[in-house]
């Protein structure tokens, strides 16, 4: 059965005064996307001939984002929030002779899934109903409108908290706010809403029994799962929610052959992709578009934001964003990638070493406490420990060359611009400004002087005056007692 609607029409021009935010409420994050952001995925998911955001409060900034991250979806403006029927109406004006099924869902009920959406659809069409409603039976219904059954179990209408008797008041089955409307019956029964009601609104609620009084069914569709029916009012909520998504997900990716070692200590947001066999330790961030191949191991303690890591790689207490670590490549621990770094199979970027937009070919080995920006580093190149790319004069950013099985000594600076060949090596301590050709050493360096006796004369009674007059003793003893063994003893003392 095609549970494909005419339309679905997202509710999001209310103010949402208990975030306390000077941000829409539909704007707030949970797992990586905005709130206004799930509800359209579920909604979009139906490929509904229309997809409309009803907007009002905020609406400048939820029209900007729409455009940016939901380009299909349309929006309509509520300009006062004069009830959900009012709301509905000022989406279907921009929808002539529609017909079929019109679903209504709100923006900030985060959790509500396209399958849930789809078998709402698809009673509401078998039973040939005129509205159906999603509905949950709470332990404690709350402030939620209430279903109201005749004898036989049919659903006569909705009644509001606020015009509710005490009576009604005991019902625990609650209306969601989300339904399908045929669309006739849609547009028929808001054009009689009056707002003779409690709260003075156009109550969409009303709709039902409009309905049922022109002698339509009127469905419910009642989910065991009550998270997809829960708004988000405040922060509180937010956290809940955002808790409750990222189990979800972790359950969907450890059924998939992920393992998560601690999965209360461990955020995926929705958008992530991982493979089999991935391995995920506690304390373990993955947002954005992330994406991890199969056997890679992640964390402990690490935060990944659009990253794309290669198979069988190891990420170990890392911080990176936009970067690319390539298969069996290790990071970590303590290392920073940023944006466009870019490591090659089999590669390396070890403790205390950050690298922005550069790339390591395959091999390249940066493993301790460098800072590489703006460098390309060929294959099987050795960056030595301390090493600094001086990428930045001060007014502009410059690049650097190192060939494949290049060899850099340690606690070097590479001013860039700079190339160093294929096959060159740079002498331990040396600033490089020049040019390295293939196979040559650059030292560029202080050479070293020793002065015998400073330390005898210029620090005289230090304890390190002392231990250079012992040690100087015992070499002088050693010559005295085992004359003999200096011709063997090559190179020592020079
Ligand atoms: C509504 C339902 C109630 C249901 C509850 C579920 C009505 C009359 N009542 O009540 O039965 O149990 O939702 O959460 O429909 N909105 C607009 N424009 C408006 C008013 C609301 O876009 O003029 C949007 C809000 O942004 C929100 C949604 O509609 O996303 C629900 O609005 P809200 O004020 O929370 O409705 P409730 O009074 O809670
Ligand atoms: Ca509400």
């Amino acid at each position: 059965m095609s549970t494909r609607p005419a339309a679905v029409v997202v509710l999001a021009a209310g103010e949402g005064t208990r975030m306390k935010s000077s941000i829409p409420k539909v704007l707030h994050e949970l797992g990586g996307r905005s709130m206004i952001g799930h509800a359209v995925a579920a909604a979009a998911a139906l490929e509904p001939e229309y997809l409309t955001v009803v907007v009002g409060h905020g609406r400048e900034l939820v029209t900007e984002h729409l455009a940016a991250t939901a380009p299909e979806v349309q929006t309509a403006v509520q300009d006062r929030q004069l009830g959900t029927g009012h709301a509905v109406t000022c989406a279907l004006e921009s929808m002539p002779d529609l017909t079929g099924v019109v679903v209504v869902t709100y923006g900030d009920v985060p959790l509500l899934t396209a399958d849930t959406l789809r078998g709402l659809i698809e009673l509401h069409t078998t039973d040939n109903n005129g509205v159906t409603v999603l509905t949950a039976t709470l332990d404690d219904p709350k402030q939620y409108g209430r279903i109201v059954r005749d004898a036989d179990g049919g659903v006569m209408g909705i009644v509001e908290f606020k015009d509710a008797t005490d009576d009604v008041l005991r019902i625990n089955e609650i209306n969601s706010g989300i339904y399908a409307f045929d669309a006739q019956v849609l547009t028929d029964g808001r054009s009689r809403l009056t707002p003779d009601n409690a709260q003075g609104e156009l109550y969409l609620t009303d709709v039902l029994a409009i309905a049922r009084e022109n002698g339509r069914r009127v469905g419910a569709y009642r989910t065991d799962d009550v998270w997809q029916t829960e708004g988000v009012n405040d922060r509180i909520q937010l956290a809940d929610m955002g808790r409750e998504l990222n189990r979800r997900t972790l359950e969907r990716w450890m059924r998939a052959g992920v393992t998560v070692v601690d999965p209360r200590a461990t955020w995926i947001d929705v958008a992530v992709e991982l493979a089999e066999d991935v391995v995920l330790r506690p304390g373990v961030q993955l947002h954005g578009a992330t994406s991890v191949g199969p056997g890679a191991e992640i964390g402990p303690d690490t935060t990944l934001t659009d990253c794309r890591v290669g198979e069988r790689a190891t990420v170990v207490r890392t911080h990176a964003a936009n970067a690319e670590i390539g298969p069996d490549a290790t990071v970590g621990p303590y290392t920073y990638l940023r944006p466009g770094a870019k490591l090659g199979p089999k590669s390396k970027a070890g403790a205390h070493v950050e690298i922005k937009a550069s790339t390591l070919a395959e091999g390249a080995k940066v493993p301790h406490l460098s800072y590489i920006g703006d460098t390309d580093i060929g294959a099987g190149a050795n960056i030595g420990a301390g090493t600094i790319v001086a990428n930045y004069d001060g007014m502009a950013k410059h690049h650097t060359d190192i060939g494949d099985h290049a060899f850099i000594g340690s606690d070097s600076v590479l001013v860039a611009p700079v190339t160093i060949a294929d096959g060159a090596y740079v002498a331990a301590g040396s600033t490089i400004t020049d040019n390295v050709g293939p196979g040559e050493i650059a030292i560029a360096r202080g050479k070293q002087r020793n002065v015998a006796g400073w330390v005898e004369r210029r620090r005289a009674g230090t304890k390190t005056a002392d231990a250079a007059r012992r040690a100087l003793a015992r070499h002088t003893g050693d010559d005295e007692t085992d004359a003999g063994s200096a011709a063997g003893d090559e190179g020592s003392g020079q």
